[in-house]
C-alpha cells in the first residue's frame, strides 16, 4: 500500500511547540479579507490536451472559494497545482504577495508557504492498521522533526477543532464516513495551513454528515483565518458553503462572482446549462 497522499512536503524546519490554538503563523502576514492566493495565467497540457488555459483568480483570507464545472474541466488539477502536487507549464502564482511559482518552476519562496497548503481528498486516505493520533502524527514527526510531545500535542488540538477528539485512539473503521473526513482535515490541520484544498470530500457523505463537514469548514475559515478551496459537483453544498463561486469552463474561469450572482442571476450560458442540469 502507498503512503496515503498528502501535500506535506516541507524541508523546513519548524520552531514550533505545537502547543498554540491553530493554523498560526508569522510567516504569512495576509489578514481577514486579504488576498492569500493568486493565480495568473496559469497554462497546464497533459499531452496535446490543453487542460488550464489562462486561470487567473485570487483567493482571500476567510473565504470558502467553490469551484464547480463538468467532470474533466480541469478543477482537481487547479487544485493540485497550488498545492504543489503538479506543475503548470506557464503562468504565475502568488502567495501571500510573494511569487511561488513562475513560468514552469517553483520559486525559493514556495518553501517557505508549502508547508501552509493542506489539501484533502475525497477518499479518507488514512492508514487502517492506525490509530487516527498515529494517522495524523506521522507525517508531522517524519517532515518536522517535531518530538512525540509536540506532535501530540498538535493532534489534541487539531482533532478539537473538527470535533474529534473522543476519537483520538479509534481506528478509521471504528468511524463513520463523516468522522474520517473530519479527521481528514484535522490531519491537514497538523501542518497549520492558511490555504485548505478540498476535492469532492463530502461526495461520499450523506447531506446531513456533509453539513457537519462544512460547518467545521466555515468555523476554520472564521476562527482561523484560512482560505478554503472546494470544488464539489453538490450545488446545494457549493450554494450553502461558498462565499465566492469559480465557474470552471474549459480550462477557463468563465464565471467568478458571489453564491447569488452565480446560481441565480448569471447570463453566462454554460453556467446556465450546467446549473440547469444538476438543478439542486
Ligand atoms: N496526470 C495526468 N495525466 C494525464 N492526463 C491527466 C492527468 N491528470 C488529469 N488529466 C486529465 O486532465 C483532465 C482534467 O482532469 P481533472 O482531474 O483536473 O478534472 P476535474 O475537473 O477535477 O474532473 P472531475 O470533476 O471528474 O474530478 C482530464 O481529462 C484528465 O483525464
Ligand atoms: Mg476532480
Amino acid at each position: 500500500m502507498s503512503e496515503p497522499e498528502t501535500t506535506t512536503g516541507s524541508r523546513r524546519v519548524s520552531t514550533d511547540t505545537g502547543s498554540r490554538a491553530l493554523p498560526s503563523e508569522k510567516t504569512i502576514t495576509a489578514s481577514h479579507g486579504e488576498v492569500l492566493v493568486s493565480a495568473r495565467g496559469l497554462q497546464k497540457s497533459f499531452g496535446d490536451r490543453h487542460i488550464l488555459k489562462n486561470v487567473d483568480f485570487d483567493m482571500l483570507v476567510g473565504d470558502i472559494t467553490v469551484i464547480i464545472g463538468k467532470s474533466g474541466s480541469g478543477k482537481s488539477t487547479l487544485l493540485r497545482a497550488l498545492a504543489g502536487l503538479t506543475d503548470p507549464d506557464a503562468g504565475r502564482i502568488l502567495f501571500d504577495g510573494k511569487i511561488v511559482f513562475e513560468g514552469e518552476d517553483r520559486t525559493e519562496d514556495w518553501e517557505d508557504v508549502e508547508s501552509h497548503v493542506g489539501m484533502v481528498f475525497q477518499s479518507y486516505t488514512l492508514w487502517p492498521h492506525m490509530d487516527v493520533l498515529a494517522n495524523l502524527t506521522l507525517a508531522p514527526r517524519k517532515r518536522l522533526k517535531l518530538s512525540v510531545a509536540e506532535v501530540n500535542a498538535r493532534a489534541e488540538v487539531a482533532l478539537a477543532e473538527v470535533g474529534m477528539a473522543h476519537h483520538i485512539r479509534s481506528r478509521p473503521a471504528q468511524l463513520s464516513g463523516g468522522e474520517r473526513q473530519r479527521v481528514a482535515i484535522a490531519r491537514a490541520l497538523m501542518m497549520r495551513p492558511k490555504l485548505l484544498l478540498c476535492d469532492e470530500i463530502t461526495s461520499a457523505l450523506d447531506p446531513p454528515v456533509a453539513a457537519e463537514v462544512l460547518e467545521v469548514l466555515r468555523r476554520l475559515k472564521e476562527e482561523e483565518g484560512i482560505a478554503v478551496a472546494l470544488v464539489t459537483h453538490d450545488m446545494a453544498f457549493a450554494s450553502k458553503a461558498a462565499d465566492r463561486v469559480v465557474f470552471f469552463h474549459e480550462g477557463e474561469i468563465a464565471v467568478n462572482a458571489t453564491p447569488d450572482e452565480a446560481f441565480n442571476r448569471s447570463t453566462n450560458p454554460e453556467l446556465k446549462k450546467f446549473v440547469d442540469a444538476v438543478r439542486f
